[in-house]
């Protein structure tokens, strides 16, 4: 695997690669499996597979992590050479935003303001920015998301339909630990006593989608079932920011003609602050 740390190293090789089918995976580093799912997802699709890393301090809050994200790039270095990757893109801070904080950003509206809009402001604008931007410098015919970040991967659709990006968009499924929790970087911060408790937001969410199994129901009920969640997250120790059904497509009220529904929770353990999300297809609805 090579790796490169600048724009025009980058160019210079996908120039090289014109013409056979390329695959990009954007990270932030500290991999782990899910991450490598998305890369075996882009093997299988292209011939020639990038992944960067780059830790992006336009989607971090000024009180959030982004000081103490982990880097570990020696490590993740070893997983992509293991796992097949055939180009990381590592760029500096200084290399992705040359001249500061870019003053060009990129806003979805509408969707970028709910759930996770709401309680991270201004943190979907740095994704669908660096986005934008990583999709521009790497030119791949093909771009891998997890599933895992709903809202984002629904984000970066969006973005590339509106601005019709030459790139196809694939949602490749959240991977777990055996008792279900989500992989995130974010899930070492958890002590061992609150990650004995986080798979049960996992939990929660096949109990809500249980609830969902045979068809909409409406608002009153929806809205019922949303708070009995919420509330048996908070007994087992959780404090929820939301606790949400919603329309798979946008992410707006279910509707009766929904041929699919997206239950999606985001929650703290002490300083932690976790996400998940499942989905619920109506076949023929
Ligand atoms: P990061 O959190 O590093 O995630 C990179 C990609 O891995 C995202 O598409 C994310 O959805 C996916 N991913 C994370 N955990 C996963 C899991 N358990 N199973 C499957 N896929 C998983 O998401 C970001 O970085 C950034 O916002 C980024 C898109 C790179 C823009 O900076």
């Amino acid at each position: 695997m090579k790796t490169v740390g600048t724009i025009e190293a980058l160019r210079a090789q996908v120039y090289a690669w014109h013409g056979s089918r390329i695959a990009l995976v954007p990270t932030m580093g500290n991999l782990h499996a899910g991450h490598v799912s998305l890369l075996e997802a882009a093997k299988s699709r292209a011939e020639h597979t990038i992944v960067s890393i780059f830790v992006n301090p336009l989607q971090f809050g000024p009180r959030e992590d982004f000081a103490r994200y982990p880097r570990t790039l020696e490590r993740d270095t070893q997983l992509l050479e293991q796992g097949g990757c055939e180009l990381l893109f590592a760029p500096g801070v200084a290399q992705m935003y040359p001249q500061g904080e870019p003053l060009t950003r990129v806003q979805v509206r509408g969707l970028a303001e709910l759930l996770d809009g709401q309680s991270r402001p201004g943190h979907f604008e740095g994704v669908a920015t660096v986005v934008a931007k990583l999709l521009i410098l790497a030119c791949p015919d093909i771009a891998i998301f997890g599933e895992k970040d709903y809202q984002q991967l629904l984000i970066v659709r969006r973005m590339v339909a509106d601005l019709a990006l030459p790139v196809e968009i694939l949602g490749a499924p959240t991977v777990r630990d055996a008792d279900g929790l989500a992989l995130s970087s974010r899930n070492q911060y958890l002590s061992l006593q609150e990650r004995a408790l986080a798979p049960q937001l996992h939990r929660t969410l096949l109990e809500l989608a249980g609830a969902l199994a045979r068809g909409v129901p409406d608002e009153p009920k929806r809205a019922l079932l949303e708070q009995q969640a919420s509330a048996s997250l908070r007994r087992s120790g959780f404090r929820v920011d939301y606790i949400a059904i919603r329309d798979a497509g946008d992410l707006g009220q279910p509707r009766h003609d929904s041929t699919g529904l997206v239950v999606l929770a985001a929650a703290w353990l002490g300083n932690t602050r976790l996400i998940d999300n499942l989905r619920i297809g109506y076949a023929g609805a």
